[in-house]
């Protein structure tokens, strides 16, 4: 009995790569594995429904608190940021493949398959995780490179339908929605507002803003208006409040890893607003000098998250930093949703360094400052009186 343990989304190309497995690859089971990550309970009962029927053995793996606490949150803390992407999906990736390679693993199946075509950064990300185990790795999409066309037929033979044409694709969880291809291909096209679910158009948005008092904790998030929520709901409310704003929409050019660009919407309210206010508390609490060394490791950080190697040792000991940093994040923003713009209106901390002292009220020995002066920009000067004369 040949065993194969498949990652499984219930779209359809990895619907079809199911009877793929069998009939192109010779296995006898395929057992196939959805991860919760928070994307539509829609979309996860029909992988359930179409799982059961064509797999020999469907699983659900609910990972949602632990991609809040353990991806998500760490995400917050390094502000986590990929040429503008909020990397909701990437984020996302190295913990699906985890849990079915435990799957795997448990039920020392031979191979374990995702569903990944040969041209984006999702193959390049399962396969990473993939890799740090023995067993046979199979991409039968990038295998075998059927058209469309190639793949609608070969899923209709084998009673694999849809109710809806999937006109784009999408890949959704908790953090942010990505929408693809058809004629988003095209930098030049406007998405259309169909494309969009999260989040209603600017034009359609409320007059009246929202005040929003958000709480931070060592770098996460744990309140929203003095009252305490745990990861996932306070990300479900952040979604559903600043969508109802227009908050959280992305457009953008991508470079992928593979090299070439690609044209990307996204949506992501709640990303938008909690990216904001971490970034803007950070820049009460931390240094000059912690502010910039950071800038450096958050940058890095999310380019070996886009690139899918978390399991690099740098990734570590990133963290680690990032981590240590985090120590004196604790405090309040203040933010204002309204019309599509998710604004910090204020910020308190315990841990602020910020000295009345210094505040344009006081009166202060401002002369001492004069002896600062005199050398700040000492060879700058030099240099610029030098050209100027000679
Ligand atoms: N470009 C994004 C990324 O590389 C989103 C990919 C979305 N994947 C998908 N199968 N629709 O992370």
């Amino acid at each position: 009995m040949k065993k194969v343990v498949l990652a499984y989304s219930g779209g359809l190309d990895t619907s079809v790569c199911i009877p793929l497995l069998r009939e192109h690859y010779g296995y006898d089971e395929v057992i196939a594995v959805t991860v919760d990550v928070g994307q539509p309970e829609a979309d996860l009962n029909e992988a359930k429904g179409r799982g059961e029927k064509l797999s020999n053995s469907y699983r659900e793996v609910d990972a949602k608190e632990e991609f809040v606490r353990d991806y998500i949150f760490q995400l917050i803390k390094a502000n986590g940021n990929y040429e503008g992407y909020v990397l909701g999906t990437a984020i996302a990736r190295p913990l699906i493949a985890r849990h079915v390679l435990a799957v795997a693993e448990r039920e020392c199946a031979d191979a374990v398959a995702h569903g990944c075509t040969g041209k984006g950064n999702d193959q390049l990300r399962f396969d990473a995780v993939f890799r740090t185990s023995n067993l046979r790795l199979i991409a039968p999409m990038r295998e075998l490179a059927l058209t469309r066309e190639e793949e609608k037929r070969y899923a209709a033979d084998h009673g694999i339908t849809f109710e809806t044409d999937k006109r784009w694709s999408v890949d959704e969880n908790i953090w942010s929605r990505s929408i693809e291809g058809s004629e988003l291909e095209d930098p030049a096209v406007s998405p259309p507002e169909t494309a969009f679910q999260w989040t209603t158009a600017v034009d359609n948005a409320p007059d009246t803003p929202d005040i929003l008092k958000i709480g931070f904790e060592r770098g996460v998030p744990v309140s929203i208006n003095d009252e305490a929520r745990d990861g996932v709901a306070l990300i479900k409310d952040l979604n559903a409040i600043g969508g109802k704003h227009g908050i959280g929409r992305t457009d953008m050019m991508e470079d992928r890893v593979l090299g070439y660009k690609a044209r990307e919407v996204y949506e992501h309210p709640a990303a938008t607003i909690l990216l904001e206010a971490h970034r803007d508390i950070e820049r009460l609490v931390l240094t000059r000098n912690e502010l910039r060394f950071k800038e450096m490791v958050d940058r890095t950080w999310s380019e070996l998250v886009y690139q899918g190697l978390v399991m690099d040792p740098l990734f570590e000991a990133l963290n680690a930093f990032i981590d240590k940093t985090q120590e004196r994040v604790t405090g309040y923003v203040y933010m204002r949703l309204n019309r599509g713009v998710a604004r910090v209106i204020g910020r308190e901390s315990p841990y602020a360094l910020y000295s009345k002292e210094v505040s344009f009220d006081v009166k202060g020995e401002q002369s001492i400052a004069e002896g600062y002066s005199m050398y700040h920009g000492f060879q700058s000067r030099l240099a610029a009186m030098k050209t100027r004369t000679l």
